[in-house]
């Protein structure tokens, strides 16, 4: 029976498991927002201006008192019984489904004990332990779920040391979504594994944070690593899983034999730090390359220690305070394709363009004669670069040194996480800066490619904090007039919409029944007819027309 179960799952493994990009249902939330980052999560929630000014609390969840929802929820419709789910995964390493209509919890399952995590200084921020932060992907061709959980294992590295984070590891699972079970043959434990471009630096979990959300490629999920809380000496990096072969890949953002390395794992940016973070926001992906941006690390006053500029084209080993484009190969794992360093991080002063992200914009409203594809790199330098996704601008490829880019849009604060962006009526972007108020920026496909964007709208309320203010979320229904909201999450004032299309410079704002507060770099994740969010009090809170 067991062994006959076994030959079942592996048949159904190599047989049943197709990577191809199918649609999930039209109203489901597989992964954070859409696949490239512009923010807009598509025409078939069915909610618009009308149906958000008429919502109301439907249910809400609680939790354990010291779990955090830092991943966000994510909605999937079962193809067994066409019942529409909402996923949670927490720092406690909890996994649960909740019938996204009634709220009735479905299934619960803590995958690991979560590792506690003091030894990094920073509970406060984060958690009590440290499980599953970044947010996980759910396949939904095979119906499951791609997500890394956090654990230790109390003798393996320091015997008897029950938490040190030596003895932290991070494992890839693969759950049903249905059930929550384990796929055969997963998890993986990703541990002791050296990079690909530079064999001396280990990936060992427990000195480094899966933050954001992950990516999938046909049949290889990709997911970012960066510091926690900039302990130890790690060094950023992308880990790859091809679920068609198992093989497991590392790329390090700081590699080759140039760059910083010690075996003194408690060496403050020892090992050359360049995190990847995005304040968790999703790596982006066009279908076929992945988009990201790289905190600062060794290397990024200049490049190469010099203020030369440098092409986008060129190798460069020390990729800090990076945007950069990677593409996936089996025989050769992660690879440099493309990279946009800015000019004026001179300084190191702590503006960083690690806390954004790359916004792929859609490229058949978002382009001109000279452009086809566009994208908005957000950071907390305050400023906005348009670019050329396909021509990322290099190291001071502008007039006179400076940055390579199509337009460069200066903000009143600094951004965390990405934009958001409405490809109906002409074209909007939205990004949502803290210490002031969510902005509308209009597209214009002029000739001149310095002024593609123009402001068109402010929010009238402002963000309380420098950093915690969420990210533009967008719908419509059906790309219809008039129907476009952009959703924010605000740490204090909790869910705010606002109509896409800006009057009179103004955003205006659509009531919507008091969410008390909201996580950090948050962001509302649709189904049909319906909003959930992670709340302020941790609670995961349902709204939509009764
Ligand atoms: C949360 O749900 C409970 C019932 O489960 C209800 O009493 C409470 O009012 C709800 N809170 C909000 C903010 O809707
Ligand atoms: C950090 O230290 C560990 C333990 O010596 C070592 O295996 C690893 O390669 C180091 N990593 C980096 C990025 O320097
Ligand atoms: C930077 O230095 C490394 C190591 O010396 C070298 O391999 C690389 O070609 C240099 N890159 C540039 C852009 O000069
Ligand atoms: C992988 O990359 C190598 C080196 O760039 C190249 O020679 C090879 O053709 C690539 N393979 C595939 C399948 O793209
Ligand atoms: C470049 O610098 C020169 C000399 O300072 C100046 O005359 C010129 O206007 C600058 N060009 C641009 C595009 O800023
Ligand atoms: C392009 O737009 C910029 C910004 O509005 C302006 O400074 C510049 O003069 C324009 N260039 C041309 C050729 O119109
Ligand atoms: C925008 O301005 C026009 C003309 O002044 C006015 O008719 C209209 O009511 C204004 N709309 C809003 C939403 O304020």
């Amino acid at each position: 029976m067991e062994i006959w179960t076994r030959i079942q799952s592996l048949l159904l493994l190599a047989s049943a498991f197709l990577f191809c990009a199918t649609l999930a249902a039209p109203s489901d939330s597989p992964r954070d927002a859409d696949a490239g980052q512009s923010g807009y999560v598509g025409g078939d929630h069915n909610v618009d201006p009308a149906t958000a000014s008429q919502f109301q609390h439907l249910w809400n969840a609680s939790f354990l008192p010291d779990e955090k929802h830092w991943a966000r929820p994510l909605v999937h419709t079962l193809k067994s019984s066409g019942r529409q789910i909402v996923f949670t995964a927490s720092t406690e390493n909890y996994v649960r489904t909740f019938d996204a209509v009634t709220g009735e919890k479905i299934n619960e399952r803590q995958i690991l004990p979560p590792w506690p995590m003091g030894a990094a200084y920073c509970t406060a921020q984060v958690s009590q332990n440290l499980g599953i932060m970044g947010t996980p992907i759910i396949d939904v061709e095979n119906e499951v779920v791609y997500l890394y959980v956090k654990s230790y294992n109390e003798d393996i590295r320091i015997p008897g040391g029950a938490s040190p984070p030596l003895n932290a590891q991070y494992y890839f699972y693969v759950i049903y979504i249905e059930t929550l079970w384990d796929l055969y043959y997963f998890p993986l434990l990703i541990d002791d594994i050296p990079a690909d471009n530079d064999p001396r630096k280990i990936f060992m979990g427990g000195l480094v944070l899966q933050r954001p959300a992950l990516t999938q490629i046909g049949s290889v999920v990709y997911a970012g690593f960066g510091g926690l809380c900039d302990a130890f000496n790690y060094t950023g990096a992308i880990v790859t899983v091809d679920m068609s072969t198992k093989y497991i890949n590392v790329w390090v953002t700081q590699g080759g034999p140039a760059s910083p390395w010690t075996a003194d794992w408690s060496a403050w940016h020892g090992g050359g730090a360049a995190g990847i973070w995005q304040a968790g926001l999703g790596l982006s992906s066009d279908g076929k390359d992945v988009y990201f941006n790289i905190d600062n690390g060794a290397g990024s006053t200049e490049v190469n220690g010099s203020t030369t500029p440098v092409s986008g084209k060129t190798h460069i080993d020390g990729l800090s305070e990076t945007a950069v484009r990677v593409t996936f190969n089996q025989s050769t794992g992660v690879q440099l394709l493309d990279w946009f360093r800015p000019y004026d991080w001179q300084t190191d002063a702590g503006q960083d363009i690690g806390s954004g992200g790359v916004g792929i914009l859609d490229p058949t409203v978002f382009t001109t004669d000279a452009v086809k594809r566009l994208a908005v790199i957000t950071s907390s330098n305050p400023r906005m670069y348009v670019q050329d996704l396909d021509n990322l601008g290099g190291y001071r490829q502008g007039a006179n040194g400076t940055d390579g880019v199509l337009q460069t849009i200066p903000l009143a604060g600094e951004v965390f996480g990405g934009i958001g962006s409405y490809p109906h009526e002409g074209g909007y972007i939205y990004v949502n800066p803290g210490n002031t108020g969510l902005q509308a920026y209009k597209f214009t496909p002029s000739a001149n490619a310095s002024a593609l964007f123009s402001f068109a709208g402010k929010a009238s309320n402002s963000n309380a904090l420098w950093g915690g203010a969420g990210v533009p979320t967008v719908t419509s229904r059906n790309g219809e007039a008039g129907s476009g909201v952009v959703w924010i999450t605000d740490p204090n004032r909790g869910l705010l919409a606002y109509r896409a299309v800006p009057q009179n410079g103004s955003l205006v704002e659509i009531k919507l029944p008091k969410v008390e507060g909201a996580g950090k770099f948050s962001r509302p994740v649709f189904g049909d007819g319906r909003v959930y969010v992670i709340d302020g009090q941790g609670r995961l809170v349902a709204l939509g027309v009764k």
